[in-house]
C-alpha cells in the first residue's frame, strides 16, 4: 500500500532544497505544503535567511510557530520561489487547486513567483484533470447567481459547508462553490467562461502558473519542468 503522506514529504523535501539565502518564498496551504513549511522552518533554525509570504491564515500561523520571518506584498511584490500542493495535475502542469479553500491567495502568490514548484504525492498526477471538484470563490452576495451560472455550464455545483453544516468561508470571508464538470478536455476555455461571470472572484484552475512539478513516488522525487 502506497504511503501518500510519506510521498508528500519526499516531494516537499526536494522542493525545499531549492530555497536559498536572500529569497522571498511563497508558502502554500495544505498538508503537502505544511511538510515544506516545516522543512523550511528547520532550515531557518539552522541559519537560512529568507522572508516568506503565506497563502492562508493557517499557513501564516504555522510559519510563525516555526520562526519563519514573514512579509507581504506591500513590502515585496515579487516572489523568488513558491512551493504549494495541488488536488490534481496533468503532465502539462495544468492543475486543480483549492481543496483547502486558499486558491485565491495561492494564485496571486503563484503568479508573483519567478519559480512556482508544485509538490504532490503520486495519486495526484493524472492523465486528464477534472475528477476533482473545481473550487470557485464567490462574493457571498452573488453566491446563488454564480451557482446558477456555473450549473448552466453543465456542472454539478454545491456551496461548500464545514463538517458542522455551517457555510465554509475563505480567509477573505467569501463563499466557495465546488463544481464537478467531469474530465476537462479544454480547461483554458472553461477558465475563460468562468472568469466572465460577475461575482466569481477566483477559480481553482491553474493553467500556466506552475513552472515545475515534484512528485513523491515511493521514496523517490520525480521532477517535471514546464516545456518552453
Ligand atoms: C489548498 C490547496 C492545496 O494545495 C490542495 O488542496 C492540496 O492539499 P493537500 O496537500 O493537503 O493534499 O490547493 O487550497
Amino acid at each position: 500500500m502506497v504511503n501518500l503522506d510519506a510521498e508528500k514529504l519526499v516531494a516537499a523535501r526536494r522542493a525545499v532544497e531549492f530555497v536559498e539565502d536572500g529569497q522571498v518564498v511563497g508558502l502554500g496551504t495544505g498538508s503537502t505544503a505544511a511538510h515544506a513549511i516545516r522543512e523550511i522552518g528547520r532550515r531557518v533554525r539552522e541559519g537560512l535567511q529568507i522572508v516568506a509570504i503565506p497563502t492562508s491564515l493557517a499557513t501564516e500561523a504555522l510559519a510563525r510557530s516555526l520562526g519563519i520571518p514573514l512579509t507581504n506584498f506591500d513590502e515585496h511584490q515579487k516572489i523568488d520561489i513558491a512551493i504549494d500542493g495541488a488536488d490534481e495535475i496533468d503532465s502539462n502542469l495544468v492543475a486543480i487547486k483549492g481543496g483547502g479553500g486558499a486558491f485565491l491567495r495561492e494564485k496571486i502568490v503563484a503568479q508573483a513567483a519567478t519559480r512556482m514548484i508544485c509538490i504532490i504525492d503520486s495519486s495526484k498526477l493524472v492523465p486528464q484533470i477534472g475528477a476533482a471538484k473545481l473550487p470557485i470563490e464567490v462574493l457571498p452576495f452573488a453566491a446563488g447567481f454564480v451557482q446558477a451560472a456555473v450549473a448552466a455550464m453543465g456542472a454539478q455545483v454545491s456551496l461548500r459547508r464545514k463538517a458542522d453544516g455551517s457555510l465554509f468561508a475563505t480567509d477573505q470571508g467569501n463563499a466557495v462553490l465546488d463544481a464537478r464538470f467531469g474530465l476537462l478536455s479544454n480547461p483554458e476555455a472553461l477558465a475563460r467562461k468562468l472568469t466572465s461571470i460577475p461575482g466569481l472572484l477566483a477559480h481553482g484552475l491553474f493553467l500556466s502558473e506552475i513552472d515545475e512539478l515534484i512528485t513523491g513516488r515511493g521514496d523517490q522525487a520525480e521532477c517535471l519542468r514546464r516545456s518552453a
